[in-house]
């Protein structure tokens, strides 16, 4: 019999590459990579490989090959013409450069020591960590979290396939959903059309407000707050989801939403990111992707709306997901709303915005965050998780 096909739009570059070796596999493999060199990864590179083991990195098998690493960083394509922005790489440590040919096969460690995939290295080259930051992220300051993050890592670099032996128990099991479980989920409640939203924050209104005027055009919201590595004082994911939870049950209505988590590293490269987010989503089945004001962008490296405008050097066919842009919002005292310069006429002193920086400021000190910023439930949430910090 057929397999049942995959619901929801296709994935990027036409079907799920899932990486992860079935369990009869493991005796052999874990055997097998023994007797090979093998690399102890940081939580970055865990999470590409949990990544490629569920084909959220579809149509990716494995870290770039070196053609494949030069056109992304290059021309943000992969050498066959699809969209990708983001270069999937594997730095190796100066030890591994004497010991390590292509057509050889590399072990991955976790922390704790066990094996958690065989990467058969097709492709060792060189990068110019400051081409690529320049390229990928529009700085070589190391200022930059992402940038500082390639500068820690070595610059010869391993691509190939990936077999994925074992992935890491769920952060949040209640909310992990894997592409094919979200598909699933998005099919079992009757929605044809899903938007994606990518946050690293606190939820707050604006956030609200950007999900509920996508809910008016589509059947679902897929709401993925990203639980890899984030810098140090982004607020930890655990507080994020139970603001999540607090807000979900207070103002949306639950046959609609669908929380979930997306595993994967930040790597505040603004533009390029955005449309990195956006195809991984529309690998879990979304049609639809939110790029509000400076999405996923750090500091002041990006134009408020520079993610927005790279969406243009795509073909809207070839990237396969509709992103929504919105413009910055904001609660106007004087509309007694939501709004956005778009909507409302009135002048700054009527609009309250509060930076990232501004609101852990008042968490530190203690002071209650606004209800026109945040849901009283999400600030009681994060004035607790702050208290005594
Ligand atoms: S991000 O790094 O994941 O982009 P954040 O969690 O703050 O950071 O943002 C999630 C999404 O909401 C992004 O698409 C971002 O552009 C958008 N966004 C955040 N705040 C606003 C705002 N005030 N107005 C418009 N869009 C916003």
């Amino acid at each position: 019999m057929a397999p049942d096909p995959l619901p929801g739009p296709p994935p990027h570059g036409g079907s799920l590459v899932l990486r992860l070796a079935p369990p009869a596999a493991l005796p052999a493999l874990d055997q097998r990579a023994a007797g090979l060199a093998s690399l102890t990864v940081d939580q970055r590179t865990l999470a590409d490989v949990d990544q490629f083991a569920c084909g959220a990195l579809s149509p990716l098998d494995g870290f770039l090959r070196g053609d494949d690493y030069r056109s992304v960083v290059h021309t943000m394509h992969l050498t066959d013409g699809l969209p990708w922005t983001i270069p999937i790489a594997l730095a190796l440590p100066d030890e591994l450069r004497d010991r390590l040919r292509e057509g050889d096969s590399l072990a991955l460690r976790s922390q704790d020591g066990a094996t958690v995939a065989v990467v058969d290295v097709e492709s060792l080259y060189e990068r110019d960590p400051r081409q690529e930051a320049r390229l990928v992220y529009r700085t070589e300051d190391d200022g930059h979290p992402g940038v500082a993050a390639l500068y820690r890592e070595g610059t010869l670099l391993a691509g190939g396939p990936v077999t994925v032996l074992r992935r890491p128990l769920p952060r949040f099991p209640r909310y992990h959903l894997d592409p094919t479980e979200a598909r699933a989920a998005f099919a079992a409640r009757g929605w044809r059309t899903v938007v994606g939203f990518q946050t690293r924050n606190p939820v707050h209104r604006a956030h609200e407000h950007l999900q509920k005027v996508a809910l008016e055009h589509v059947d679902g919201l897929f709401l993925q707050p990203l639980i890899g590595a984030t810098k140090d004082d982004d607020i930890p994911a655990d507080v994020r989801m139970r603001c999540y939870e607090v807000l979900l049950r207070g103002y949306y209505p639950a046959d609609r939403v669908l929380l979930g988590t997306l595993p994967a590293a930040m790597r505040y490269a603004g533009p390029r990111e955005a449309v990195f987010h956006a195809i991984l989503r529309k690998n879990y089945g979304c049609t639809h992707f939110i790029v509000g004001r400076d999405h996923a962008g750090v500091g002041s490296y990006y134009g408020t709306y520079d993610a927005q405008r790279i969406f243009a050097e795509f073909d809207p066919a070839a990237l396969g997901i509709t992103p929504l842009f919105y413009e910055n919002a904001f609660y106007c005292r004087r509309c007694a709303a939501m709004a956005t310069a778009r909507t409302c006429p009135h002048d700054d002193a009527a609009r309250l915005t509060l930076s990232g920086t501004r609101v852990r400021e008042l968490l530190r000190t203690g002071e209650p965050l606004p209800p026109e910023f945040s849901r009283p439930e999400v600030a009681a949430v994060l004035g607790q998780a702050f208290a005594g910090t």
